[in-house]
């Protein structure tokens, strides 16, 4: 007998994203930080369950609350451009989030983006943990800015110089970058070249990646039920 919150293992046989969405479902119950109180809903990751890459962002931000999906607002368009002139096809993609609630401060009628603190960040690591866990270990971690790399590699993470390093992170290599929404925040003259050096990061995350079966191969086998 199980319960919802002990699957059977077959089931994860059978159906191997069975674990992110348990996890998703999970999170939308969690109550570790205040975050939860003010956002609309929890943003969970998502993606193929065999991505070559897992991208790490920040929060989700005002566009990304209301439809409860990851970089679907200006950054994860910046992202998407990002990736495309970096040759990563956007479906070996799985996108998340060191914290799964918009933190946010009104303005007006507005809802301005509000960095999450320290121990918003850890509070919420236990679901990036999770979901590394149920993903590929030869997935290829990429950072995307400070609050990334700080709850995946610790609080002394810092942006400039971790990128261009070889880092890991347990046994997946770890590329880490500028966030996509620092390409929008820069000023007209800077813009390009932010642009350029997130290209140029994600193309170096290309030469990490394993080389293998086209994406959204389920690697792991379908046990078919025997008949008697
Ligand atoms: N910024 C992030 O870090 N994540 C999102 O999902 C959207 C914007």
């Amino acid at each position: 007998m199980t319960t919802k919150n002990e699957p059977d293992a077959r089931d994860f046989e059978r159906r191997p994203g069975l674990a992110l969405t348990e996890l998703a479902e999970d999170a939308a119950r969690c109550r570790d930080c205040p975050l939860w109180e003010r956002a609309t809903q929890v943003v969970f990751g998502e993606g193929p369950i065999d991505p070559l890459y897992i991208a790490v962002g920040e929060q989700p931000g005002d566009q990304e609350d209301r439809a409860g999906r990851p970089f679907v607002g200006p950054a994860g368009r910046v992202f998407d451009v990002a990736l495309e002139e970096a040759g990563i096809d956007r479906s070996t993609v799985y996108v998340t989030n060191a914290v799964k609630h918009f933190k946010w401060q009104p303005r007006g009628k507005r809802r301005i983006h509000d960095k999450p603190n320290r121990s918003e960040v850890v509070a919420c690591h236990q679901w990036l943990d999770a979901e590394l866990g149920a993903l590929p270990i030869d997935a290829v971690v990429i950072a995307l800015g400070a609050t990334a790399g700080q709850s995946l590699l610790g609080p002394s993470f810092r942006v400039g110089k971790a990128r261009g390093a070889d880092l890991t992170i347990g046994p997946r290599p770890l590329v880490a970058t500028i966030h996509p929404s620092a390409v929008l925040r820069g000023d007209d003259d800077q813009r390009d070249a932010l642009r350029a050096g997130l290209v140029t990061d994600l193309r170096r995350a290309t030469t990490l990646a394993r080389e293998d079966a086209p994406p959204n191969v389920v690697a792991v086998p379908i046990i078919e039920e025997m008949s008697p």
